[in-house]
């Protein structure tokens, strides 16, 4: 399905979008601020080679969206912002290079409106470059620069809370010895993630599609491969999609053999009509936002305010487990989805902080584009 610039716009209801085309790459890059409601935007670049110039712009306009939840839920004073590079072609070193130089020059233009940190496709050592010019509005440099270092383990923790919390309320105990848990998508959340399952007790299952990233989990020897035709059936208790999104659709879920879903990626359900499909099977969802906040909570807090590492992992911990409960809770005592019910405790908690967010009176959309060359 290919979306027109005008049904994407439309629907997002953000407040900017820059465009700008890289010429000495041929790099599009995508700046999309979806709300400053609760303070600054803040959120990951991601880098990849997507299909059509729309499915760039789509995946900058979602993602922006979920961060603003995703900051929303716990009260964090900051707002949802998202940065796609979407390049023609893997990049030699030097190109990449200037590519980030360039786009880091863009994000300072901005002037804090949006900071950013690692997503899908770059690193602690791509914030390094983007920092040379977008310094002080980037998160996750390297220690060695300064920085609070890579942000997948921190989101890892709180993927993990999240299964405890959903262990929990599905088994009566949130004791991870013996539950079977199957990560899909082996990048640095999902690796950080196995990890800490199986010093837990868990049984370690995953499956990535990419070749290089199945040879590096081949160095964590208690975790077993599934192969891609058995990654929905597999028999699981906690099924953890930690790759990109909308792997969970119309046609995975019917598939699903597992009584919980909780993880890492962001925007996994590939229509608003999953969160009901998974709850008419039975299956336990924890909105991915919820759960996966702990990069976009720990860095922050390390690098701005201050925190301990120790502070930082009881942070996310602790707000993870709390604000996981509440949503349990909520669509049980309301009768709906998990997603329904945090998408009603992020909007209660954007309407507190000023006028409320998403209705129509409110719903103002300026969108401003910009094609220039650095
Ligand atoms: N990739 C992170 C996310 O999706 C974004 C992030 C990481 C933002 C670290 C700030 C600091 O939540």
């Amino acid at each position: 399905m290919c979306l027109s610039l005008d049904a994407l716009l439309t629907d997002w209801n953000g407040e900017t979008l820059v465009v700008r085309r890289d010429a000495p790459s041929g790099a599009w890059i995508f700046v999309a601020v979806h709300s400053t409601q609760l303070g600054p935007s803040a959120g990951g670049t991601r880098m990849k080679t997507y299909g059509r110039l729309e499915d760039a712009a789509q995946d900058a306009l979602r993602l922006s969206a979920a961060m603003t939840l995703k900051f929303a839920v716990p009260r964090i004073a900051r707002g949802g912002g998202k940065a796609v590079i979407h390049i023609p072609a893997a990049l030699a070193p030097e190109e990449r290079r200037g590519v980030l130089l360039r786009y880091g020059a863009l994000v300072q233009s901005l002037g804090g409106q949006f900071s950013t940190g690692p997503d899908v496709g770059t690193s602690a050592d791509d914030m390094n470059v983007i920092a040379e010019t977008a310094a002080p509005y980037v998160f996750g440099r390297t220690p060695s620069a300064g920085g609070a270092g890579a942000s997948g383990p921190a989101t890892a923790l709180g993927v993990f809370t999240g299964i405890e919390v959903a262990c929990e309320r599905v088994f009566g105990t949130a004791s991870l010895a013996g539950r079977r848990v199957l990560v899909q998508g082996m990048g640095s959340v999902g690796t950080a993630l196995a990890v800490r399952l199986d010093a837990a007790g868990a049984e370690v299952l995953y499956h990535d599609t990419d070749e290089a990233a199945v040879a590096a989990a081949r160095d964590l020897p208690f975790a077993t491969f599934v192969p891609a035709d058995a990654v929905y059936g597999t028999a699981c208790d906690v099924f953890a999609p930690c790759a990109l999104g909308g792997t969970l659709n119309a046609a995975s879920i019917p598939r699903l053999n597992c009584r919980a879903v909780v993880g890492g990626a962001n925007n996994q359900l590939g229509a608003p009509d999953d969160a009901e499909r998974l709850r008419a099977r039975g299956i336990l969802y924890a909105p991915d936002y919820v759960v996966n906040v702990g990069g976009a909570m720990a860095i922050p807090g390390m690098e701005q305010d201050g925190w301990s590492l120790e502070e930082a992992d009881e942070a996310v911990r602790d707000r993870v487990r709390a604000a996981l409960r509440q949503v349990f809770e909520d669509a049980e005592s309301s009768g709906t989805t998990p997603e329904t019910a945090a998408r009603r405790l992020a909007a209660t908690h954007l309407a507190g902080a000023g006028s409320p967010q998403e209705t129509d009176a409110t719903r103002s959309m300026t969108a401003q584009t910009r094609n220039g060359h650095p």
